[in-house]
């Protein structure tokens, strides 16, 4: 693994497709078994594949116990930097063992086992990642929430996920106010017919919560009280295909959709893309400015690291406010990281705040030599912006909630290649990528299409979807069969380099953070003077994409003048209480007919093309055209 050449890249990927078994046995190295592994692929039940079936491991012992045994103890293993609270703290390896350790126990105590869920509601604290890690080592199956969505968002996770246990904060902390956390969860847990057998909650000083007032089914406690009694829990031995987590991600509709994480191929996978794409080895500190109820979070900030044996700067704040615009470069100042990692979005906002770059002259980021950035297209102004200001590479990689690691990157650990503004350079080893015609043909260098992957997908990638495998090959695997559908659309270049254009359905992408039309639609539907609604993603500079609201309403409700200022008011406001504020949904226009099929499928795509100022692609089976006349002045820029 790892050796740098001029081919290692081209031999690394031919091998992968070629021989999977021996390029995959061969990444199995860089884990500890409980049982080694001898089948590498199981495609049995094909579609649906299961990597390294029979062997056994446990992640937690991979992350933790293994690097404190081989001397790393002393070592940090994760640095809490939080401007939003004032507060530093370094916690080594043994440090973050003992207290996983214990609060597994903790969890054990309340009857968590093996394949039990576990929902985690929690900001950017150390103990979100103790949590997380509590439970790989039980072998119980956490489903982290991001803690910026609301109570329906939250509990369409519970109803979905059927946890044991909820694990909370008090509170979350915003540059501009203290988000309370257990008022929203006491609203989903109203909400859901499923209820836990406990919720735990960890105070907060900025916010405290009530706990065990309620007259409730479930057991409420106190973080430090129950870890105050507990004995520390030994690692517990799972399959390799033993789902590690369950991560919920948005779709187009409101149902989200729980991608299963097993535990050995994560593993397996995490550990090579440190190495050979991030260029992270042991004892090096590396930084990833995401949350952890995002993917990049769980693979970038908590796992992949810890399973490196290096350094994981969990941070608690902003890229600009908390308190300016030289946030990160104090951080990767303070604590020396070698690479960073975030959202292009981060450093739009950098780049707004300070064009010219004024701040970096005030920290001494020489430690620095990679910034990677996904989550959204990394358009070329940003990329000029950020190489030429920091000075070092600033690399792209394109990936998705349901691959848990880049499908495209440029691997900077086993071959840096050149990097060409607009694409997140190559196929990583394991994913063929293609680019199909509607018909599913393959379309030629330079053509644009729908990305697809070749099954099998590699390890690390979703085994299915969490109780549901029909939903997983009727939602990804049906389209082009023996592909996988990403849900984006792009090309390949004459060198081979893949360009991602953006989502050909109607997922939204706001400041990094996926988001379904599906959920916002829902909060807007629900207000009781409106009859139909469509929500749309329009570019925005900062964000990417921003979410733009669509209401027609009910016979007889007057929509003009100040009552209609109430309802948009009540709109935005619905939106905020039942998805969340990360939703930003700021403009909602009340219309007098959205344009539908003659089926009745509204033309989302063909109004946000009119609200980018694009030529509108509108279908033969539209209903009425002239629909689009009336809309036109409404949704186009400046209109
Ligand atoms: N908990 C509660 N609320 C949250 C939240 C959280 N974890 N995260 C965001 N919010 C709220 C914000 O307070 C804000 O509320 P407001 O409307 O009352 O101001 C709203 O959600 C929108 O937040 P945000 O997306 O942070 O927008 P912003 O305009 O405040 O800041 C950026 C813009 C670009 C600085 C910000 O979007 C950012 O840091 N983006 C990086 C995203 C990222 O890391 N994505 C992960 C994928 S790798
Ligand atoms: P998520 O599952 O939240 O990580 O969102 C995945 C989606 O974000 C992808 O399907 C893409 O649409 C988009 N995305 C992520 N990274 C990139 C990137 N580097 N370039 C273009 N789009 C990206």
């Amino acid at each position: 693994m790892g050796a740098m050449s001029t081919d290692a890249y081209r031999t690394a990927y031919a091998q992968s497709l070629e021989d999977p078994e021996t390029f995959w046995r061969a990444a199995a190295g860089g884990i500890e078994w409980l049982t080694e592994p001898t089948t590498v692929l199981d495609d049995a039940f094909a579609p649906l594949y299961r990597w390294f079936p029979g062997a056994t491991l446990n992640t937690c012992f991979n992350a933790l116990d293994r690097h404190v045994r081989d001397g790393r103890g002393d070592q940090p293993a994760l640095i809490h930097d939080s401007p939003v609270t004032g507060t530093k703290e370094t916690i080594t390896y043994a440090g973050l063992l003992a207290c996983v350790a214990t609060f597994a126990g903790a969890l054990a105590s309340l009857g968590v086992e093996k394949g039990d869920r576990v929902v985690v509601y929690m900001p950017m604290v150390p103990e979100a990642v103790v949590a997380m890690l509590a439970c790989a080592r039980l072998g119980a199956i956490h489903s982290v929430v991001f803690g910026g969505f609301a109570p329906a968002e939250l509990a369409a996770r519970i109803e979905d996920a059927q946890p044991k246990v909820v694990v909370a904060a008090s509170c979350g902390i915003e540059p501009s106010r203290v988000v309370e956390y257990k008022p929203m969860l006491d609203a989903a847990l109203d909400r859901s017919s499923h209820k836990p057998e406990s919720v735990i909650v960890l105070q907060r000083e900025q916010a405290r919560a009530a706990v065990g007032e309620r007259d409730t089914d479930w057991e409420e406690i106190d973080w430090d009280e129950l870890v105050a009694d507990a004995e520390p829990a030994e690692c517990v031995e799972v399959a390799a295909t033993d789902p590690l987590y369950v991560l919920y991600t948005s779709g187009t509709t409101g149902r989200p959709k729980g991608i299963v994480r097993d535990n050995g191929g994560h593993a397996v996978a995490l550990r090579w893309s440190m190495q050979n794409v991030y260029d992270i080895g042991p004892g090096d500190v590396w930084f990833t400015a995401s949350d952890v109820g995002w993917v990049v979070g769980h693979s970038y900030i908590v796992y992949a690291p810890l399973l490196t044996g290096a350094t994981t700067v969990l941070y608690e704040g902003k890229p600009v406010g908390t308190p300016d615009a030289g946030a990160f470069w104090r951080v990767i100042a303070e604590h020396g990281v070698k690479a960073m990692f975030t959202a292009p979005t981060a450093y739009r906002a950098i780049k707004r705040d300070d064009p010219r770059g004024e701040l970096l002259r005030e920290h001494d980021i020489s430690s620095l030599e990679t910034v990677f950035l996904a989550g959204e297209r990394l358009d070329p102004d940003t990329y000029e912006w950020a190489s030429s200001k920091l000075g070092v590479p600033v690399v792209d990689n394109w990936w998705q909630t349901e691959t848990g690691w880049p499908i495209a990157a440029n691997p900077r650990g086993l071959e840096p290649m050149p990097i060409k503004a607009g694409s997140p350079t190559v196929p990583m080893p394991g994913y063929a990528v293609s680019i199909l015609d509607e018909t599913g043909a393959e379309l030629p260098a330079g053509e644009e299409g729908a990305i697809a992957i070749r099954l099998p997908l590699p390890p690390g990638t979703l085994a299915t979807l969490w109780g549901d495998d029909q939903r997983y090959v009727d939602g990804y695997l049906s389209t082009y069969p023996g592909f996988y559908a990403t849900g984006d659309g792009g090309l390949v270049d004459e060198d081979g380099y893949l360009f991602v254009m953006g989502r050909t359905d109607d997922v939204l992408n706001v400041a990094g953070h996926r988001l379904s039309t599906g959920s916002i639609e829902a909060a807007l539907a629900g207000h009781l003077d409106v009859a139909e609604c469509a929500v749309i993603g329009v570019a925005d500079e900062l964000k990417g994409q921003l979410p733009r609201g669509l209401v027609v309403l009910k016979g007889g409700v007057d929509g003009s003048g100040e009552a209609g200022e109430r309802i948009r008011r009540e709109l935005v406001q619905r939106v905020r209480d039942e998805v969340g504020a990360v939703a930003a949904l700021r403009q909602v226009d009340i219309v007098a007919a959205l344009p539908k099929t003659r089926s009745g499928k509204i033309l989302r795509k063909t109004m946000r093309e009119i609200a980018d100022g694009r030529t509108p692609t509108v279908p033969g089976t539209i209903e009425d055209a002239s629909v689009l006349d009336t809309l036109g002045p409404v949704l186009r820029p400046g209109g």
